[in-house]
């Protein structure tokens, strides 16, 4: 269990660990339980997050509660996975070193602190504020060790505490990202390092998917933010970040079945991949941005 460079979101003050189940704040004395898995409870409210998380299964309960490694190791999508990976990892690694202490914001089933966990480094926490995914990212990885259930929007991190902060996938669906972008600039030590991935959602195909051919998708979808690289590197920069790496990766067919389908088959999904990193760069599947805290503070 692991509560280092996490405040009491309560009083912001440190938390110290009384016993392998229970956690309490040095000043406002509140105390924090953890699960019969070890997983610390780091909220104010858990009943509140629970009913973010009730409400939001409404529109579609699996996303909240299905394994998500049909999306990443094992399913139709793992090739897709894979090449993400192995840029992400890529640019990382040159970044990392025996001392970094880095944070998976919305670390879900733990498909990424896996891989994260093999990478240098000197501590490495998940975090996310659904508890069903935490208990599955605590077997995926054999400990629990790596996570936290917890929300940044409660005041959760020291500031000036991490060397990197990985967000994948997690950003569109929040509604205050600009917010959050600035949360997790004061969290960082001055030059961290923030990588962030988000669907490239804003790009014309995907709006074709979205408005044109399948339609509906705009009603079921928990999405809330569709970016395009220009949009996020502006919220990026006002957030005090300055952009050191971007990518615009994959390919998106502009109708989901197929997608789905054409992805699930390595080879023509790494044809695919090739020519339109290449040739349509702007029409990708995903962006990612290698960003860092500049020293003059957020607005
Ligand atoms: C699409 S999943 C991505 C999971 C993981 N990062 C990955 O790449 O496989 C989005 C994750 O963000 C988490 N999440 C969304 N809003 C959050 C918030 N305010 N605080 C913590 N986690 C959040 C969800 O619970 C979910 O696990
Ligand atoms: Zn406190």
């Amino acid at each position: 269990m692991n509560i280092e460079y996490i405040c009491c979101p309560n009083c912001k003050n440190p938390l110290v660990k009384i016993d392998s189940l229970r956690i309490e704040c040095s000043q406002c004395q509140k105390k924090y339980s953890a699960t019969d898995t070890n997983i610390p409870l780091i909220v104010n409210d858990k009943e509140k997050i629970e009913s973010e998380i009730e409400n939001r299964k409404k529109h579609k309960e699996e996303w909240y509660c299905d394994d998500q490694i049909f999306t990443t190791g094992l399913g139709p999508y793992r090739f897709v996975f894979e090449h993400r990976v192995n840029y992400w990892t890529g640019i990382l690694k040159k970044h990392l070193g025996d001392e970094s202490v880095i944070l998976d914001y919305g670390c879900g089933d733990g498909a990424n602190l896996k891989i994260l966990a093999k990478l240098p480094h000197k501590l490495l926490i998940g975090i996310d504020y659904n508890l069903i995914r935490l208990e599955r990212a605590v077997k995926n990885l054999n400990s629990p060790d790596y996570v936290v259930l917890g929300n940044a929007f409660e005041n959760l991190f020291v500031e000036n505490s991490f060397d990197v902060i990985f967000c994948n996938h997690v950003l569109e669906h929040i509604n205050e990202d600009y917010e959050l972008l600035k949360i997790f600039n004061k969290a960082l030590k001055p030059g961290g390092i923030l990588l962030l991935g988000v669907p490239n959602e804003g790009a014309f195909i995907s709006k074709l998917r979205d408005f044109v051919l399948q339609p509906y998708i705009r009603f079921f979808t928990d999405h809330v933010n569709f970016y395009t690289l220009k949009n996020l590197k502006g919220k990026l920069s006002k957030a005090n970040f300055e952009v050191i790496v971007e990518k615009q990766i994959g390919f998106v067919f502009p109708f989901s079945f197929i997608d789905r389908y054409l992805k699930s088959k390595e080879k023509i999904c790494a044809f695919l991949n090739n020519v339109v990193e290449k040739y349509f760069p702007s029409q990708s599947d995903a962006l990612y941005i290698l960003a860092r805290k500049k020293n003059e503070s957020a607005e």
